[in-house]
């Protein structure tokens, strides 16, 4: 039984999320998936309904806004009417709990691909300054998670 393609993009301004992404991708490949990633500026939203598992590492800027070159995805997801009952993913989100919508972005992208009929593999987490520790626990949830024939073989 072959597994899917894991799909992982991120969303930075300034490298954190770009690193991290990179980073599970690297651990993707280490554990046998055929995996991509990508800059979420990359993605056109309708792509998501042909993926089956997708990961995102995405950071909040400005006033709880997506980083600049995710916005046209942001916007174009919004409005998007897709149909993602086909897609699992998982959404790590990169913020500073100094700011009043702590990690808004990571937020309303889950609500959004939840809303679509995508099912979480484990529920969003939000990751504030000490992002590389929560990234870890994260991925250490994850893989074993992405790893269960049920949910590979969708
Ligand atoms: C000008 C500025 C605005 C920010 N706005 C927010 C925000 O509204 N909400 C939040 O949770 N974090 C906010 N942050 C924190 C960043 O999301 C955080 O530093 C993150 O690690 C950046 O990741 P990146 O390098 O992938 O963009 C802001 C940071 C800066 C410098």
């Amino acid at each position: 039984m072959s597994k899917p393609v894991l799909a992982i993009y991120y969303a930075t301004e300034t490298g954190n999320a770009e690193t991290l992404a990179r980073q599970a991708h690297e651990r993707a490949v280490a554990e046998g998936w055929t995996a991509t990633v990508s800059n979420i500026s990359q993605l056109q939203p309708a792509t998501l309904a042909s993926h089956p598992l997708a990961l995102f590492v995405v950071s909040t800027w400005g006033d709880g806004e997506p980083p600049s070159d995710a916005t046209d995805f942001h916007y174009g997801l919004e409005k998007a009417p897709l149909d993602l009952s086909g897609l699992r993913y998982a959404v790590l989100g990169l913020g500073d709990r100094d700011y009043s919508d702590f990690n808004a972005f990571a937020r309303k992208l889950d609500e959004r691909l939840a809303a679509l009929g995508a099912k979480p593999v484990l529920a969003r987490v939000e990751a504030d300054l000490d992002y590389e520790e929560t990234y870890t626990q994260w991925a250490d949830r994850l893989f074993p998670l992405i790893g269960e024939p049920s949910v590979t073989t969708v």
